[in-house]
């Protein structure tokens, strides 16, 4: 599981889980991916020093994955006895009134779903052979779920939607996502870390893209820049360096309509220009910031930051 770290604005989505979490509900929070959804929940469950059981949602969490499984080895030797059951993050969250955190949850299977219905209608787990688990209090489920992945979100049930709070979590703000940069990579000049948060926002509104970057792409492109930039020997804010960084963090994670006939290279470049200015002639010095006169003591600094 990843770090906490600090969670970059966010008051009211944080208000909101905490009164839903106090209220004894359960709760989905639902947005496009890197809006933040893993690191409000992280930074809640770690203000309320609660036992956190982290579930990622896929294809192979099995009910038994969830819940727990009787140790086979043993069960010859000793039998389907308690103190060979293994618990899953479910049974764990349940024992301890603590929080299951599920990710992705339109990618869980349908019987896993159904056991998760079951405890939330009935605050207790039925395991076979085992016996009845009940919820101790401060049991909650908080779910995380991208509304656009085109892996099963149709099949989120109405049962489901039906015994669960809900919180919409949207893209973060301009100055917000700058700040994460901020805190996820090492140090860029001023002015810069701005700009290319402006360009990755730009990639959600363009016409051509069907998907355009999270504020993941921003953070990867500043980590890309200060390296390439150490490499070439180049200032950060070297334009040739951030085009390359900028095509390297962002060509895989835009999608381009494919009507569109174009590739995710000339969209990048078209915008990182929209951005950041033509490129500088190579006869005019003064234009190029990266240039050594030019650069103002932005030259790399490779330290990174943590995380
Ligand atoms: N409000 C925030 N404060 C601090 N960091 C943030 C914030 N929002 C996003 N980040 C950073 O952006 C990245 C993505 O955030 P996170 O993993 O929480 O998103 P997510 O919504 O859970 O994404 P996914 O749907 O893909 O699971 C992480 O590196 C995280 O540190
Ligand atoms: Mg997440």
């Amino acid at each position: 599981m990843a770090d906490t770290v600090a969670t970059v604005g966010r008051d009211r989505e944080t208000e909101l889980l905490q009164a839903a979490l106090d209220g004894g509900t359960h709760v989905v929070l639902e947005g496009p991916p890197g809006t933040g959804k893993s690191t409000l929940l992280r930074g809640v469950a770690h203000s309320r020093s609660i036992g956190f059981h982290f579930v990622e949602g896929n294809a192979e969490l099995t009910p038994a994955r969830l819940v727990g499984h009787f140790d086979p080895a043993r069960v010859l030797a000793d039998g389907y006895v308690e103190e060979i059951f293994v618990d899953g993050p479910l049974v764990s969250a349940l024992r301890e009134g603590g929080l299951l955190y599920i990710e992705e949850l339109n990618r869980v299977p349908e019987e896993t779903l159904n056991v998760l219905i079951t405890v939330m209608s009935e605050g207790e787990l039925h395991v076979p052979r085992l016996g009845r688990i009940a919820a101790e209090p401060g049991f909650r489920m908080v779910a995380a779920m991208n509304p656009y992945d085109a892996v099963g979100t149709a099949r989120i049930s109405a049962a489901l939607h039906d015994r669960t709070c809900r919180i919409a979590m949207g893209y973060q703000s301009a100055a917000d996502e700058t700040q994460i940069v901020a805190g996820r990579a090492p140090v860029t000049p001023d002015g810069w870390r701005e700009k290319a948060v402006d360009l990755v926002r730009r990639t959600r509104e363009h016409k051509d893209l069907r998907t355009g970057s999270s504020v993941r792409g921003a953070i990867d492109l500043a980590r890309v820049t200060v390296s390439l930039a150490a490499a070439r020997d180049r200032a950060v804010d070297d334009w040739r360096v951030g085009l390359d960084a900028a095509t390297v963090a962002l060509s895989g994670r835009i999608k381009v309509i494919e009507s569109a006939r174009r590739t995710p290279e000339e969209v990048i470049r078209e915008l990182y220009e929209a951005v950041f200015g033509r490129e500088p002639s190579e006869s005019d010095p003064s234009e190029n910031s990266g240039d050594d006169d030019a650069s103002g003591g932005a030259r790399a600094r490779p330290a990174r930051a943590a995380g």
